[in-house]
């Protein structure tokens, strides 16, 4: 997979790549992430990116042309045409499903805006697909493109140590994740619970499912719409709820 990140600040994702899962990742020929700044393709000498917008109001607005050469000539370095996905806080919500979806693709190109954003016909004419990764406003799209990013890059197969991960991890099947423990068994005299150390996989796999469910009636009911559950499992959320209130 290949993955191309429009950005005003480059210097922003050299961490964050360089670092535990998509450094290994991006060493290993799983993926290839590369970043062009915007304003190498502003044409006047001055190489400006933003302008005020119309109509009045605070702050700046990214100017079009930058965005529609740059995404232009992005896409043109590689035969297959890339995804535009502009990050915003007015796109659909990410999540581990919109993750999974864009992990299959051959490639992702990632438009970061700043200031107040960018101009309305980035969005009406350049993009493919708008994406946000909450319910709040960040800076800058820098931040949302890494999130984006490592959601996608841990999807593709040989990504993590264990493939099982990404069955068991929250989201994955609609459950959060049951309580991990490790090593101390006791500690500071809290312990860890007894099934655990048992040594029997199914009481052990019997627990963790009922942990997920629990954990998740409790905490997100909004997620057990998607969650497959048998009807005992069904009772077991009745009850999680009805203890709630
Ligand atoms: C300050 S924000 C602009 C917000 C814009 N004025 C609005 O109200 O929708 C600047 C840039 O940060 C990025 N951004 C901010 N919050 C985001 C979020 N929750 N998800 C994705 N991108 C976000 C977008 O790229 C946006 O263009």
């Amino acid at each position: 997979m290949r993955i191309d990140v429009l950005t005003l600040f480059p210097e922003m994702f050299s961490g964050p790549l360089q670092a535990s899962i998509l450094g290994r990742a991006i060493e290993g020929g799983l993926v290839e992430v590369v970043l062009h700044n915007i304003r190498d393709y502003a044409e006047d000498k001055h190489h400006v990116v933003d302008d005020y917008p119309f109509g009045g109001g605070p702050g700046m607005v990214m100017k079009p042309e930058p965005l529609f050469a740059a995404v232009d000539a992005v896409a043109g370095l590689e035969p297959a045409k890339g995804h535009v996905i502009l990050l915003t806080p007015q796109g659909r919500l990410l999540t581990q499903s919109i993750g999974d979806e864009l992990s299959r693709r051959e490639r992702l190109i990632l438009v970061c805006g700043h200031y107040e954003g960018v101009d309305e016909r980035v969005r009406e004419h350049l993009v493919d697909d708008e994406i946000s990764i909450g319910d709040y406003v960040l800076s800058g799209g820098e931040l949302p493109a890494m999130v984006l990013i490592d959601v996608v890059v841990r999807r593709l197969p040989g990504a993590l140590g264990s493939e099982e991960s990404l069955t068991e991890e929250s989201h994955a099947q609609g459950l959060l994740e049951y309580p991990q423990y490790t090593r101390p068994a006791e500690f500071r005299g809290w312990q860890v619970p007894d099934v655990l150390l048992s040594g029997h996989h199914a009481q052990i796999a019997a627990w963790r499912r009922q942990q997920s469910i629990l954990r998740t009636a409790r905490r997100r009911p909004d997620l057990l719409e998607r969650a497959a559950l048998t009807e005992a499992e069904r009772r077991l959320v009745a009850e999680a709820l009805a203890e709630k209130d």
